[in-house]
């Protein structure tokens, strides 16, 4: 029997006994970090940032524990929708934003709706991913068989359309494609943060590939990571995110590393506007959050009339607040 790397990791993250079903921890005591977990300040920024673009309600994707709707809902007026895949996490979202669901500004669905914006932090690179590697000039595709891993001939990744050379590996997310269409046709606006690269920064900057896994904060790296009871991930693919938007009739308005986003969209303003008992407190998870995420970059994608693009890394002219 062969089976597909996404099969086995399907399995891993969100099988009955998976990763994301049972035994997630996030933040210090699990095995990862988030932004979220880092710092109030990311969500304060983010929530501040939705609001300038006239935002009311945000359906958060994916929001694990809930720790960044929660300082979206504590500094903003907004309303925020949650939508999470893993049962665990959906108990601890309950437990968390449970104030603000009596408000009446806090639910949590089954199903994807209608929002003026869709907002997720670090999913599109929990989806599970295939592997493939391109060797004697060709495409082959790692596979889990009997007796371990082995590779089968393949006409190589489906959405990757960027330079190969020989030894270059590239994991590949499964669904995400199917999954950003369907979010796309519920909302005029969808910020993406998430750590990923260009397609043509792939086999510069990451030629053996991205798939990785943690555990108690240690990294495993590539097949290593594909272990019970570890979060496996990878990096995603921007360029991949923005065709399909573009098809979809998205305008990529901001594009940007996740730090210069928090710095140019306020949050120095906001920590400004912070008592100084509240200052002293959030220093430090500030600066974890400078330092800590420095392969994250941010994506708003806007509906647009005219399938206008916008340029580089770093082009927003068009954009209002901050
Ligand atoms: C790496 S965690 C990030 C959690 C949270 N956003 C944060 O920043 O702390 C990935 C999250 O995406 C969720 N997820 C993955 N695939 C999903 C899907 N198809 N629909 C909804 N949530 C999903 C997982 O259950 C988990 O909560």
């Amino acid at each position: 029997m062969i089976s597909h790397l996404s099969e086995m990791i399907e399995r891993l993250l969100y099988g009955d006994d998976g990763y994301y079903t049972k035994h997630v921890r996030i933040g210090k005591r699990g095995d990862f970090f988030t932004a979220p977990h880092a710092s109030p300040m990311f969500g304060y920024t983010v929530g501040r940032f939705l609001d300038s673009q006239g935002v009311r309600t945000v359906l958060e994707v994916g929001g694990g524990e809930g720790y960044l709707a929660l300082d979206i809902l504590r500094s903003t007026p907004l309303r925020v929708i949650s939508y999470e895949r893993s049962p665990k996490l959906r108990e601890v979202q309950r437990k968390i934003l449970g104030d603000y669901e009596r408000e009446g500004r806090w639910r949590l669905v089954d199903t994807l709706e209608r929002a003026d914006a869709y907002l997720l932090n670090e999913v599109l690179d929990a989806f599970p991913s295939n592997r493939y590697v391109f060797e004697g000039g060709r495409w082959w595709e790692i596979v889990q068989q009997e007796d371990g891993f082995g590779r089968i001939p393949s006409d190589g990744p489906s959405h990757y359309r960027g330079p190969v050379r020989e030894g270059f590996i590239y994991d590949e997310g499964v669904g995400t494609e199917e999954f950003l269409r369907e979010i796309l046709r519920m909302t005029d606006r969808l910020l993406i943060f998430d750590y990923g690269y260009d397609e043509e920064e792939f086999p510069l900057l990451a030629p053996r590939g991205t798939l990785h896994g943690y555990k108690e904060h240690r990294v495993l790296h590539g097949l290593e990571a594909l272990k019970p009871k570890a979060d496996i991930t990878h990096f995603v693919n921007f360029t991949h995110i923005r065709r399909v938007a573009e098809e979809e009739g998205f305008t990529v308005r901001i594009y940007m590393d996740q730090t210069n986003f928090l710095l140019k969209y306020g949050m120095l303003d906001v920590f400004e506007s912070l008592s100084d008992e509240e200052k002293e407190q959030l220093a430090p998870g500030m600066k974890t959050l400078m330092l800590l995420f420095r392969n994250h970059r941010v994506m708003y994608l806007q509906r647009s009339s005219s399938s206008k693009k916008s340029s580089q890394k770093d082009s927003d002219e068009s954009v209002d607040g901050g």
